[in-house]
């Protein structure tokens, strides 16, 4: 693992000079996290094979989970890829945002093998957050970016998370508040078959079916998995019960609607002010040094699937983590 000597320094994305920093800290291959609508990401040149293999070892990553290039938009998304007409008409609909588009990958796309864990495809999204787009833009080119922690950790959805999970292994943290969607990127595959929902995200199934008819899920006979989406992931240190309507001695219970519990996601249940709060939510049941977790049960619907995907994993045995 790099150790680098001092923590990095966090700093406002909305500073141009700080950005123009930023730019230079990635051309030398170093490590910054940036702050995007979903999660802040840890953003690496994606055509820089050693920065990329440093942004692995930093998040103890492993190297055949592919990372997704971040772009300003199709312009920079055709160089990389293939782009059928329903990428077109996706990115039309929903970027800048929380979507993310498996596509085959270009062979002279400017990107390192290790970036796509060497396969055919590679994932793509423009986000919409002004700080990423700024960087992005500035650095002129596509930039690698994970969620901003260790891996299997809960992702991150403040510059002060970042700094608590990497904070000692990366060279620059840029601020840019808490995230707004607060879920990582919804992952689809439109691979030539039908297309297909890798891994539920911030933006709902509906939205995206309504221009791509039913999507095929991931697990689906043939349809291919997400190589990153293991069982246990985002997992808090607690033990987690879900669909509890009360706490059992010795949990905490995080509410959802009616039920309020002792910390709540969203008292007149909204899905969306849900899922905005949810990965800051465990972060402090954690602190708060709960060892049980009991979550009051969240509608499968919108952005509920997403949450609950989340969920799962995060109550999944962790000794399913690779
Ligand atoms: O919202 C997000 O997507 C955030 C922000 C920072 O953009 N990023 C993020 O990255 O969540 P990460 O690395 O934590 O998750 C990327 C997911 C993983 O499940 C990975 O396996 C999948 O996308 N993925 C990436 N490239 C792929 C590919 N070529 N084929 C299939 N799945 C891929
Ligand atoms: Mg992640």
């Amino acid at each position: 693992q790099p150790a680098l000597s001092k923590p990095a320094p966090i700093k406002p994305a909305s500073d141009p000079a700080v950005i123009e920093e930023a730019v230079a800290i990635l051309k030398a291959g170093g490590l910054v996290a940036m702050p995007t609508e979903t999660v802040y990401g840890l953003a690496a040149d994606a055509g820089n094979a050693d920065a990329v293999a440093r942004l692995y070892a930093a998040k103890g990553r492993p190297r055949f989970n592919p990372l997704i290039a971040h772009v300003a938009g199709p312009n920079m998304a055709w160089r990389l890829a293939g782009w059928p007409d329903l990428a077109d008409q996706l990115a039309e609909s929903f970027w800048p945002g929380p979507l993310t588009l498996v596509l085959p990958k270009r062979p002279d796309a400017p990107i390192a093998d290790i970036a796509n864990a060497g396969l055919d495809s590679i994932a793509l999204r423009a986000p919409r957050h002004a700080a990423a787009q700024a960087l992005i833009r500035a650095f002129d080119g596509p930039l690698v970016a994970p969620s901003a922690n260790p891996s299997g950790a809960v992702s991150p959805t403040t510059a002060a998370h970042v700094a608590e999970g990497l904070g000692d292994r990366i060279d620059l943290i840029l601020d840019g508040g808490a995230c707004p969607v607060g879920l990582e990127s919804t992952v689809i595959a439109l691979l030539g078959g039908t297309p297909t929902l890798l891994r539920p995200g911030g933006l709902a199934r509906r939205q995206i079916e309504a221009i791509t008819g039913r999507l095929a899920d991931a697990g689906d006979g043939e349809a291919l998995l997400a190589p990153g989406m293991m069982k246990s992931h985002y997992a808090p240190n607690a033990a987690m019960r879900l669909g509890a309507e009360t706490a059992q001695p010795g949990e905490v219970l995080l509410g959802f609607g009616t039920i309020s519990g002792d910390l709540n996601l969203s008292e007149t249940g909204d899905l969306a002010e849900a899922a905005t709060g949810l990965f800051a939510a465990l972060r402090t049941l954690d602190a708060r040094g709960a060892t049980r977790i009991a979550v009051a049960p969240i509608p499968d619907e919108g952005l509920g699937e997403a949450i609950n995907d989340r969920l799962q994993r995060a109550a999944a045995p962790k000794d399913d983590l690779i």
